[in-house]
Order: structure tokens, then C-alpha cells, then sequence
């Protein structure tokens, strides 16, 4: 497939609600370390909890190695500022240099109920701020055996494409089957790339600059599994959970995403 020929591929790590001050560092020199020697093909992010975000920053500082690594947030509000208790908006992202930010993961959608209409939303307020939108979308065990899989990533994707209009171009998609997630069950390579081709398929309709948004895979990817993941046509990524916790699991994973 052609529209692959100039695309860097992109690996994030997605943290979750892991961490501390003390495991950061410990985490982000040993990436350094690995990425001394042995520089990227691929960009790398790693979206790390909010408060973390200042750290990691100077830790970047501290480590020139890292400098190949961006950063990113794991949620950001809809809104752009005001009374709303607890929220963190694109802006303030902005203010802690993220160049991404996850949006609708399935565990907001499934713990927090967030619904298409927000998540698009929230893509909509990170754009507007220049932050890249790492949007997820998914279906559960139940729609997959359902035969339902395409009906609701279409859906989920459409709400994304339908809120944010000539800009779709510059998100990033992430395609996570829930049931793959935190499971150890992948889904095979074929499994995620016939998904994939139906996205990607979808984006084309939307726009002619289909070919530059990047469809990450997400779901118990690891050092073992990757590189077959990532030979697929149309999967142009990975977010990584678990696996992006061990910084030799994370560094394989990266040297797995050759262009
Ligand atoms: P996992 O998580 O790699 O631990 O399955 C992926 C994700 O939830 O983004």
C-alpha cells in the first residue's frame, strides 16, 4: 500500500494510572540508555499522568538521548477553562509541552461514560490547541462476537470525523479492541489489519489527506508480537499499555517500528 511510503511510524506508550516520582526516573533512564546507542525510526511518545507531566519534561532535560521521545496526556477536558472542577484543558497540556493527548480510551468510555459526541469533542479542544488527538476507538468481546466490529468503529469514527471536519487529517486513530486490552489476548495481525482497511477506507471518504493519519494498534502489544503488527499494511503504530511500563519490552517495541 502506497500510503506508507513516506510515514514514520509512531509507538506510545500509554502509562495509565501508573507510577510514581521515583519509578519515572528510574524508567526514563533506562529508555535513555537503550536510545543512546541505537536512535529511533519511528517517532515515540510516551503519555504519562498529569501530574508527571512537569517531570518528564525535565527528565527529558537531563537525558539528551530522550529528546526523540514527545510527550503526552491521557485525557484532556472538552472545555477550554472555567468551573469545572477536577478537568485539565488542552491549553495547560499545551503549557507542559504534550504534543499528544489520548482521547476516549476505552476505560474512560466504559468507567466515565464518555460517549462519541465527547470524545470528539475533547479532539476538537486538543486540536485547538495544537495538541494532537490520539483518538481510540474499539469495539467490546460482546459486538465483536455480535458480528457488530465494523458497524462500531465505523460509528465511533464517524462522530470524530463529523466534529472535527477538514482537521480529521491531523489526529491520530488508535484501534483498540476492548477485549484486547490488559488481556494478553492480541488480536492475530490479519484480525487488526482487516480493521484497520475499513478505517482507513472510512478516512479516505472524509478527506484527500487520508494517507497522513496514522492508525496505531493497540492491545497487549509487546516485544513478541509487534513486528508482525506492525508489517501490516495499514497499521502504522502502536499504543502500548503493559508493555510500556518495562523499558526492554518498550525499547523492542521501538526497534520493531522500522519504516
Ligand atoms: P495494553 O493496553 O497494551 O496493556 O493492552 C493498551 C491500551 O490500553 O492502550
Amino acid at each position: 500500500m502506497q500510503h506508507k511510503a513516506n510515514m514514520k511510524k509512531l509507538i506510545a506508550g500509554n502509562w495509565k494510572m501508573n507510577g510514581s516520582l521515583a519509578t519515572n526516573e528510574v524508567l526514563l533512564a533506562a529508555l535513555a540508555e537503550g536510545l543512546t546507542n541505537d536512535r529511533p525510526s519511528c517517532d515515540v511518545a510516551v503519555c504519562v499522568p498529569a501530574p508527571y507531566l512537569a517531570q518528564i519534561q525535565a527528565l527529558k532535560l537531563t537525558h539528551s538521548s530522550l529528546s526523540v521521545i514527545d510527550v503526552g496526556a491521557q485525557d484532556v477536558s472538552a472545555q477550554a477553562s472555567g468551573a469545572y472542577t477536577g478537568e485539565v484543558s488542552a491549553a495547560m497540556l499545551k503549557d507542559f509541552g504534550c504534543r499528544y493527548v489520548i482521547v476516549g480510551h476505552s476505560e474512560r468510555r466504559q468507567y466515565h461514560f464518555e460517549t462519541d459526541a465527547l470524545v470528539a469533542d475533547k479532539a476538537k479542544a486538543a486540536l485547538a490547541s495544537g495538541i494532537t488527538p490520539i483518538v481510540c476507538i474499539g469495539e467490546t468481546v460482546a459486538e465483536r462476537e455480535a458480528g457488530r466490529t465494523e458497524e462500531v468503529v465505523r460509528r465511533q469514527l464517524a462522530a470524530v470525523i463529523r466534529g472535527n471536519g477538514h482537521c480529521i487529517s491531523e489526529v491520530v486513530l488508535a484501534y483498540e479492541p476492548v477485549w484486547a486490552i490488559g488481556t494478553g489476548k492480541t488480536a492475530s495481525p490479519e484480525e487488526a489489519q482487516a480493521v484497520h482497511a475499513v478505517l482507513r477506507a472510512q478516512l479516505k471518504a472524509a478527506t484527500d489527506q487520508s494517507a497522513r493519519v496514522k492508525i496505531l494498534y493497540g492491545g497487549s502489544m509487546n516485544a513478541a508480537n509487534a513486528a508482525s503488527l506492525l508489517a501490516q499494511p495499514d497499521i502504522d503504530g502502536g499504543l502500548i499499555g503493559g508493555a510500556s511500563l518495562k523499558a526492554p519490552d518498550f525499547l523492542k517495541i521501538i526497534a520493531a517500528a522500522h519504516v
